[in-house]
């Protein structure tokens, strides 16, 4: 018997488009990445992070390895917010154990040596991936491309890799914002340009990841978060208008409100702090996508099945994308994450 829930379109496109399906479809932040032993085992095969990344065998090999095991409803191509800064000229390199590292670009004159010039010949290989990635795939499972948002590629473009504080990235956004804003733009323009190009090599959603939106009081969420959001939603829309854009401005509490209200995005990633009461009414708008906690799915057993369950009730009722409130963990067994898998499908399953 067909799955009723692939039987007419991707599940996935579906719900993104608003509908609510029997099932939620679901795919996972982080669904490749060092969880899986035949990721690390690539990993290794390829040398170096960058290396993977823009090897296009490679990289969609390692896209479709989560695909094979679990069958989720979505795969995210196989790359970084971090090739967008590495395009631009900057220097990146990923440090084992400690994450990436950059050469910091904390002024107007570290500014002026980035250039857009040869963003598109760098990130070719990445267009090449989506390609190979669509014609892999099974047909009932969607391709999601994706970019980092521009504050949160800023953050880590000033800071020069992760922080705790984001003390280097504030000082040069609330000191010189007219010079900020300049980085923005040109982040702006270039994530402009990396999706439009990834969705014309196939990928048939998009989602924005602002992992560091939170850290922003209001005024500067609206600046730096809403405002250049709004900008990239508005040029896909004009050149893409099908093409569902998914917004995850991770840690925004309150201001996912205005966020939802004022971006365009199509749908709302939703990050495991957010109160499933908040989620459930931002889906009387739009639909959202989330939010099991990534260390529900390390821990397992009852732990997972109750906070994956009180998800489902949640938010299963209305258009849905089940997913994590952030990446998978790198201790993740994957055996949790095919109890995940098998949780999902057998969902509304029988009660009683
Ligand atoms: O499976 C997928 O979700 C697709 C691939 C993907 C990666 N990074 C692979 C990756 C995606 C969508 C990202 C997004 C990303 N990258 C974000 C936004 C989401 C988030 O996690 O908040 C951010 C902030 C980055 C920047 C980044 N890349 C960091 C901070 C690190 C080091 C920390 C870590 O988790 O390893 C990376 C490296 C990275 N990106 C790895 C992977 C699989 C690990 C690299 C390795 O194999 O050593």
């Amino acid at each position: 018997m067909p799955d009723p829930v692939t039987s007419s379109g991707k599940p996935l496109l579906r719900a993104l488009a608003g509908e609510t399906l029997p099932r939620p479809p679901f795919w996972l932040m982080r669904q490749a990445g060092r969880y899986l032993p035949e990721y690390r085992a690539l990993r290794a095969k390829a040398g170096s992070f960058l290396e993977l990344c823009y090897t296009p065998a490679l990289a969609a090999e390692v896209t479709l390895q989560p695909i094979r095991r679990f069958g989720m409803d979505g795969a995210i191509l196989f790359s970084d917010i971090l090739v967008v800064p590495h395009a631009l000229g900057q220097e990146l390199d990923y440090v084992e154990g400690e994450g990436p590292r950059l050469d910091p670009v904390c002024d107007r004159g570290a500014l002026g040596r980035l250039s857009a010039a040869g963003v598109d010949t760098i990130l070719a290989p990445v267009y090449e991936t989506v390609a190979r990635v669509r014609s892999a795939l099974p047909p009932e499972t969607a391709l999601i491309g994706f970019a980092g948002a521009p504050w949160t590629v800023a953050t880590y473009m000033v800071e020069g890799g992760g922080s705790k504080d984001f003390a280097a990235a504030k000082r040069f956004a609330y000191g010189d914002p007219d010079g900020f804003q300049g980085l923005v733009d040109l982040l702006v323009e270039t994530t402009v340009l990396y999706l439009r190009r990834q969705i014309d090599a196939g990928a048939e959603a998009v989602k924005l990841f602002d992992s560091w939106a939170g850290v922003l009081p209001e005024a500067e969420f609206r600046r730096w978060v809403i405002a250049p959001t709004a900008r990239i939603v508005a040029a896909l829309k004009r050149s893409h208008p099908a093409v569902p854009v998914i917004g995850f401005p991770r840690g925004a509490g309150h201001l996912y409100e205005p966020y939802l209200a004022d971006t365009g995005v199509d749908a709302l990633g939703v990050d495991t702090a957010l109160p499933l009461s908040v989620a459930k009414s931002l889906q009387r708008r739009r639909p959202v996508e989330g939010n099991l906690d990534p260390v529900a799915l390390l821990v397992g057993g009852e732990a997972l099945q109750r906070s994956a369950l009180e998800i489902l009730e949640a938010l299963a009722d209305g258009p849905f994308v089940f997913n994590l409130g952030h990446g998978v963990l790198q201790g993740t067994p994957p055996e949790h994450v095919a109890e995940l898998a098998a949780l999902i499908r057998g969902w509304p399953g029988h009660t009683g």
